[in-house]
């Protein structure tokens, strides 16, 4: 089938080589020029496994073009996906690129398309979307939700492996096309309206935040009565009914996706005249988590941390992506630079971004040069590499041996029989 891809972007991109892989013809738009020559050459603008490699396997099946002229993507399209950015303003889903990208696909159609909503979006933007769609076009469209559910650095296993597809559209015609399209894909299927997929997606993007912040708030309590977080979020977790996923405490969640979608959910709730408490907990409470663990950093560098050398480890908002949106390592390091800190910090891939964010701190590639000197380190970003770190080594370049594990990372026990004080959260 042919298909158009609006917007080259992360959920973009991978929808475009999701679809491509399973052999449709995909054209991707994207009104950035310099993205647009890159994508051509086979060059992602983001680090994300696998990626690179599926869309330059693509670009020589031609199963995976891309341009910047709608009209050429509009030519012949049986599907265009609309995949472009909802970011927050003034707390709400900023939707003027969803709705400028609908002007021009609606503007350059040259035959009936099923245009697909693939960003996040408030329950009900399809139906003031297609009345404005129908303003610049004759052509008859249908619109339909299908959200993404993928996460950053595991985007191609989330994208070719789901455990569910929520398709949600008002015609059983175009149910049954979209069912047809997504055939190859495995994962159970949700048939739905369009508000009820998109609320699928927000009620998502919310109900995970909750278990994180419910987590970090029983790690609180756990560091109080001498409870281990660990051991109590598994038994928890055990329980089917609960699950043991996003239990994890630690510094709260970060990136594109959390922290906007719950703030705009509460923006929504309010528009609507509902005041969502349990949401505007969740935030409080991942607010509160990154106080915490600077709170401790205090604690364990004897009340001060004016003029210490404070070692960050990881920066990216999670392991696996260079994403700096919300990443928890701005937030801290801001909060320890104002109380007089001197910051090293390192992360694998995310350096040259947040090196555009974080101001007044040296940046060093290799790990055991960021230690050297320092009078703590702070694991901020658990990336798997930082398991292999020689403790033995490090123990003879840091000044003070002093570990704050914001993610229960390393293993306590270890490090304090190599002579390191230890600080875990809820343990
Ligand atoms: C999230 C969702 O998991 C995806 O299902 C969704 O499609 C995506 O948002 C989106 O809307 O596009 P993502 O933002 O890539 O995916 O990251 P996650 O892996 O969900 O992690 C989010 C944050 O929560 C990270 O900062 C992570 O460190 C934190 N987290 C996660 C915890 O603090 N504890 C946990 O137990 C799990």
């Amino acid at each position: 089938m042919q298909l158009a891809v609006i917007g080259a972007g992360y959920v973009g991109l991978v929808t475009a080589a999701v679809f491509a892989d399973l052999g449709n013809k995909v054209m991707v738009v994207e009104i950035d020029g310099e993205k647009i020559e890159k994508l051509k050459q086979g060059e992602v603008h983001f680090y994300e496994p696998g990626i690179k490699e599926l869309i330059q396997k693509h670009i020589i099946t031609k199963n995976l073009q891309f341009t910047g002229d709608y009209k050429e993507a509009m030519w012949g399209v049986e599907f265009v996906f609309i995949c472009v950015g909802t970011p927050t303003k003034n707390k709400k889903a900023d939707l003027s690129y969803v709705y400028s990208a609908a002007k021009s696909v609606a503007e350059n159609l040259k035959s009936p398309a099923i245009v697909v909503i693939k960003s996040t979006v408030p329950p009900g933007t399809n139906i003031e979307l297609e009345k404005w769609m129908r303003k610049f076009t004759k052509c008859n469209i249908s619109l339909a939700s299908v959200p993404e559910f993928l996460r950053e650095g595991k985007a191609l296993e989330d994208s070719l492996h789901p455990h569910r597809i929520v398709i949600g559209a008002e015609k059983k015609k175009v149910v049954n096309k979209l069912l047809a399209l997504h055939e190859k894909l495995p994962g159970e299927r949700v048939i739905c309206n369009c508000a009820s997929a998109q609320m699928i997606k927000y009620a998502s993007n919310a109900f995970l935040p909750t278990k994180i912040s419910f987590a970090n708030s029983v790690s609180v309590l756990c560091d109080k009565f001498g409870a281990n977080v660990e051991d109590v979020m598994r038994g928890v977790g055990l329980d089917k009914r609960i699950g043991p996923d996003f239990l994890s405490a630690g510094l709260g969640y970060g990136g594109s996706c959390f922290p906007k979608d719950v703030a705009a959910l509460i923006s929504l709730s309010k528009d609507v005249g509902y005041t969502f408490d349990i949401l505007q907990a969740v935030e409080k409470t991942n607010k509160k988590q990154i106080s915490y663990f600077v709170k401790k950093v205090f604690k364990r560098c004897g009340g001060s941390v004016k003029g210490k050398t404070l070692t960050v480890l990881g920066l990216s908002f999670k392991p696996g992506t260079s994403d700096m949106r919300e990443a928890r390592s701005f937030y801290i390091i801001k909060k320890l630079r104002r109380e007089g800190a001197k910051i090293k910090a390192t992360d694998p891939v995310a350096i040259s971004e947040a090196k555009k964010v974080i101001k007044g701190v040296k940046f060093c590639e290799d790990p055991y040069e960021a230690l050297s000197g320092a009078n703590a380190l702070l694991l901020v970003t658990e990336w798997e590499e930082y398991q292999k770190l020689d403790f033995d080594k490090i123990k003879k370049l840091m000044h003070n041996l002093v570990v704050i594990d914001g993610r229960n990372f390393f293993d306590r026990k270890k490090l304090e029989k190599l002579g390191f004080t230890y600080e875990g959260i809820g343990k």
